[in-house]
Order: C-alpha cells, then structure tokens, then sequence
C-alpha cells in the first residue's frame, strides 16, 4: 500500500504517523553523515560511493553459495551481471519488457483455486462464498516452492502470495452498501474479508512463459478469519485473551499482508502491515492500540458494524464487557506479527510467531544460514520514522531438523544508525538490563516479555532506535551477507518534528533511498555494523548510484518497495510512487516500475513497467532463474479521484482493472535479466 492513497482514500490507506518519541530522525543523521563526508571528500557522489572496502572483488571471493531455498539448488553462481536493453519509461495501460522478453498475466483477483472452482465474474458479482475459493485481492508479496527434482522443480510448484487490501468500489456492484454507516449486506463483508490474507496455489508450466492452475489438494484460501494459532512469548498472555479464545492462544485472520519471507524449511512467512485502522475502539486507547494507530471513530471497512456477527462483531474492540473474555478489546493485539503457513500441509493451523515482534510488518527476510549458527531474521516496519528489527534465534540451526519452534525463542533487537557509518543493534528482552535501564530511565513499565512484544514500538522508543524514512522491503545478499533495505519515502520530513536541514542533500525526501550495511566480523547475529547507501533515488538532478553518478533516462525512478535478490545475484528494485506522486510526476517516472540493479558495480537498468494507477511489488523467479514472477496491485489506484491512473488492466476493454501476477520469461528460454 501506498503512502499518499491514504490522503486522498481516507479509509484505505496506510496508518498515520504516531511515533511520537524524541528519538533521533535517520533523515537527519544522513543529513549530517553526508554533508561531513561531503566535506571530507569532496562530494555528494563520494558520501555514496560506500564504506565497504570488502565490497566488489574481494566479495566475489567469497565461498560458493547455495540459495537457501527449500528444495531447490541454483545451478550456477553468482554474477550480477545486467545483460538486457533497458526499457523507458511508459505511461501506457500495459506491461512493457525489455526486447527479446515477453510478459503475460497470471492469477488475477478472483482465479478460481478451489473448492468448485467459482469463475470470475466482472462487475464485483461474485458473492462471498464464491471469493473464498479464489485468488484474492491485491496481490503483494510472492513465493515459489517448487515441487518435484531437477527441471520438474522450475516447471511445476506452489505459489504462496499475499493480498494486502482491497479496492472496497470494485468489490461489489456498486460499491459497499452502508445505511447510516452500516454495513447492511452480510454477504459484501464475508466477500471483503475473503479477499483478504493468502492464496496457496500449485501451478504448472504447459508451455514456454504459459502456466497453469493444477486443481491440487494444497490449494488453498487463507483470509482475514483463517484460526491462527498464537505462539512465542506472547501466547497465553492477558494481553491476547479474549471472547474467542479466553485463554488467549488463538486468534483470527491475518490482515494487510504486505510484503512476505520464507524459511530456510520451506515454509511460507506473511507479514501484517497497516492492521491498525481495521479495528475501532470507541472507549479510550491503552498503548498498545494508540502507538499503532487502531483508530477511535470508524474502522477503516466498517466491518464493525455487523454487530450480530461474531466474526465480525470483533473489530469493534470497545470496552463492552466486564472482563476481556467478554469483548474484543484485546482483538487488535492479535495483529501486527509474522504468521507461518506452512505450504504442503493444508490442514495446518498458520501461526502468529510473536517473539518477532509487533508492528507494521512490510517483509521478513534472513540473512544466509550457516549450520549450526543462530539464524537472523531482517524486517522493517513501514510507518513514517518507525524502525527497522532483527531477531537472533536462540537455538542454533539444524539442517533437516529446524523447525518453525526455532523462532519462538531468540532476541528481537532494533537498529540505531551513527552518522559515523556506524551502526548497533539494541536488544528489547526483558532479561537484558540495559534494555530495563532504558526503559525505567524513560518512565516505562513493561511487565514481561509479552507485555514488551506487543508493545515493540514503545519498546523501540525507550532504547534509542533511528527513526527511518519508512523501512519497506529488505534483500540479504546470499554470498556477501550485506543486508539491503528499501526506505520509499517520508512525507513528514520537513514539519515541525523533522525539520529540514539546509546542508541535507534530500531536504525532500519524496523519492526514498537504499541502505545497505555488512555486520560486523561478517556474522548476522552481530551487535554492530557499518552502514552505508546505495542509491539515493529521484529524478536525474537529485539521484546518486554507487559510482556517485546521478540517475539517468534508463534507470530514474522513486520511492523503491519491493526487493529481491535473485538465484544469479541481481537484486531487483520495485517502485511504488503513490496515486499524488504518479499523477504529479507521471511525466518523468512514467508508471511504477522494476529495475534491476548489479549489487556489486551499482549498475541499474530499467527492466519492467507496468500499467496505469497501480504498484509493482512482489518478485520471485523459478530456481533456474528462467521463469520470473511479479505482482501488479490496485491497477487503476481505486477510485475516480485519479481519472489519467485509471485502467482497464489486465482484461481490456470495459472491465474492471484487476491485480494479478505477471509471468515474465525471456524468449530465447535464457536467464532473466541476462
Ligand atoms: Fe504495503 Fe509498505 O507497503
Ligand atoms: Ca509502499
Ligand atoms: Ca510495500
């Protein structure tokens, strides 16, 4: 989801900001890190030009390295290398691909992948029992298990994807019926609900770049009502009971699934985003519903007002009752996690691992295993000046014997950037005493480690953490173990809490930036690291790349979001500019976009546009890298408010724009990106 669609959709878009503690801003350290390196050196381009001495060739020297993907090997090594014709920028209601590659959808909202296989119907008819058996809606973060040995695993595989949130217009006839602000037709919440969550599908290839749906027993629908069971720290705490599940073990549904991660078992991790604003709580906040923002007059779908329905009674979490066991006040407690799915097995209950921490969860991604070491999990919470995390199992890794146990037990840590280039990760464990010394200097009370986790935003506060321009995707590079994030952007800098600083090269920062940092002594599960940027995006007269050159007609974009980091060592680069910046910017950035981008040179070429109104997120290749994946989501940007993003994509003519994924394959049946 994007930042702007919530100024102009009052009910769709990301939460507003509520970190309100005095914690340093990242904008202003790189603000005061660049301008003195600026000095130093001699240049803008030399601030961005990397601290990382190893980088480049000494990193190719690296040992050999295995993707960490269940059951799959990458039949080469790295190269990164960027072998195809960039592409320009387009304003045109399709896909566009370099020569030589071709692009076709796959999987739009509304497939048809279980059950009796309901079909699509165009103009929102489908009912609610037809959409729990079809791909949801907006489609984000995107998986590929393969199934089978040798080529059969490239040809034929589950595709677990993510589908953040909807379009509530193009859900129905005529849009969501509300009579004095209620939702009177059960059957549009049950739909709304439904196309929410995750779709697990087996698909097949039955010619070159041509797949399809096998009507297989691990196709399957999670949404936003699927039991979850609750575990880590967290499961059993007063902090998670309620009606439901009175001794606070379980839970509900998974909301706003943005961006997603896997295991190095072979499970499926989704991550809750901008949950906040689906639950209302008309009787007064405590902190753990006011630090994320769950909101005090509607809820952001109305779901709520279904009051005779449990199901969805639940989002009202009002103080109604005498006890939580009586009410939902507890409910929006049960989101903000990571929750496991595992894939190949279709009556497995998912499950919330809580000692990952709460927030708005964009990706979890981990750095690359080493048997018999803790594993490290990277994740970025995507609000404007929250933080970016990692958690350090406590248990050490076991090929062929981990399981997802492991990470029920470990230490979540937050990152605090130095504007030396330096950086430390600072534990929130309650058995760790600078983290209680923090917390009593700072008047803060937490009553165990379930109180801090779902309280991991305040937790974060105490201890001192940077606040970041939005942490949206992260990459680790599987041979240098450099850990990438996106940053999109942060429309507060600038008012009165961030102020501008006059020797900041971004006194705007509209079009994000990368970071990047290596862990000290090279080992994830480090307290410290250097840091360092990638790329600064934006238009050729405000970008940096690695080399310290500016972006030019084959590579300018803004606001990145989706990242990846391929079997072939590429990293790819998804953009994500919101419906206000598309429309304002449209003439340069053209539609959101992919880029490929070689990890070691700098080097970034311009692969993929997309069509009209919508983002590009979400990237996943077979582990022969020959057949690439990616999400479209909410072409046409939802509404009439951007009349030149509207969009008739992917079925043309008069249809209702939908999301789906894009297969993309190179003609010749090559490499993609070579
Ligand atoms: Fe759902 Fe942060 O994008
Ligand atoms: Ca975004
Ligand atoms: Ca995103």
């Amino acid at each position: 989801m994007n930042d702007k669609t919530e100024l102009l959709h009052a009910t769709d878009g990301d939460e507003i900001p509520s970190n309100t503690s005095n914690n340093p801003l990242f904008a202003d350290i790189l603000a005061r890190r660049m301008s003195r390196r600026d000095v130093m050196r001699g240049g803008i381009a030399a601030a961005v030009a990397g601290v990382f001495a190893g980088t480049g060739a000494s990193a190719l020297a690296a040992p050999g390295f295995l993707p960490p993907q269940a059951q799959a090997r990458a039949p080469f090594g790295l190269k990164g290398e960027l072998g195809f014709e960039p592409v320009p920028v387009s304003i045109a209601d399709t896909t566009v691909v370099p020569p030589g590659y071709t692009a076709k959808p796959f999987l739009p909202w509304g497939t048809p992948i279980c059950g009796d296989y309901p079909e699509y119907l165009d103009g929102g008819l489908n009912t609610g029992a037809d959409q729990e058996c079809q791909i949801g809606s907006h489609h984000d973060g995107i998986h590929f298990f393969p199934l089978g040995e040798g080529d059969e695993a490239n040809r034929h595989g589950l595709i677990c994807m993510n589908h953040e949130y909807i379009d509530q217009p193009k859900m129905h006839p005529n849009g969501p019926t509300l009579v004095g602000g209620v939702r009177v037709i059960e059957d549009e919440v049950r739909k709304e609900v439904a196309a929410h969550g995750v779709s697990i599908v087996e698909v097949r290839e039955v010619a070159h770049g041509d797949w399809e749906v096998v009507k297989g027993k691990y196709n399957r629908r999670i949404t936003a009502s699927t039991p979850m069971k609750i575990s880590g720290p967290v499961r059993g705490s007063d902090l998670v009971k309620t009606k439901y599940s009175p001794d606070g073990t379980m839970t509900r549904g998974t909301l706003n699934n943005c961006a997603h991660g896997f295991t190095p078992w072979g499970t499926y991790l989704t991550c809750e985003e901008n949950w906040a604003g689906y639950f209302a709580n008309r009787t007064g906040r405590p902190r753990e519903h006011a630090r994320y923002g769950v909101a005090t007059g509607n809820s952001r779908y109305r779901w709520d007002t279904v009051t005779h329905i449990d199901e969805y009674a639940r989002f009202d979490a009002s103080v109604k009752g005498n006890s939580a066991t009586e009410d939902y006040r507890n409910e929006p407690n049960g989101q903000g996690w990571i929750v496991e799915i595992d894939p190949f097995d279709p009556t497995s209950t998912p499950v919330k691992r809580t000692a990952l921490g709460r927030f708005a969860h964009e990706g979890v991604v981990f750095a690359p295993v080493q048997n018999g070491q803790p594993l490290t999990f990277y994740a970025g919470d995507d609000a404007r000046n929250e933080y970016i995390y990692k958690f350090v199992t406590e248990a050490r890794y076991q090929p062929g014997r981990t399981k997802g146990d492991i990470l029920d037990k470990g230490t979540l840590y937050v990152a605090v950037f130095n504007d030396d280039g330096t950086g430390e990760w600072r534990a929130l464990d309650i058995k760790d005493k600078a983290f209680r010394d923090a917390a009593a200097a700072a008047g803060v009370e937490f009553k165990d480690q379930a109180d801090v986790l779902v309280n991991t935003r305040l937790a974060a506060d105490v201890v001192g953490a940077t606040k970041m321009d939005r942490p949206e995707w992260g990459a680790v590079h599987p041979q240098t173990n450099e850990v990438y994030f996106t940053l999109t952007n942060n429309s507060t800098r600038g008012g009165a809490t961030n102020p501008v600083d006059a020797a900041n090269p971004r006194a705007n920062s509209a079009f994000g930036h990368i970071i990047r940092w290596r862990e000290q002594g090279n080992r994830p599960w480090a307290l410290r690291f250097n840091w360092d940027i990638f790329v600064l995006a934006g238009p050729v007269e405000d970008s940096r790349k690695l080399d310290g050159e500016p972006l030019d007609e084959t590579n300018i974009f803004a606001s990145p979001d989706g990242l990846w980091i391929d079997y072939n060592g590429v990293m790819w680069i998804q953009t994500d500019m919101g419906g206000g910046q598309q429309r304002a910017e449209q003439d340069r950035f053209g539609n959101n976009q992919m880029l490929a981008a070689n990890p070691y040179t700098g080097e970034i070429r311009r692969f993929f546009v997309g069509p009209l109104g919508q983002e590009v997120t979400g990237c996943i290749t077979t582990p022969d890298n020959r057949t690439m994946f990616i999400n479209i989501q909410h072409p046409g940007e939802g509404g009439e408010s951007f009349p030149q993003l509207a969009s008739n994509w992917p079925d043309g003519g008069n249809a209702r724009a939908r999301s789906a994924t894009v297969i993309i394959t190179k003609d010749d049946g090559g490499v993609i990106g070579s």
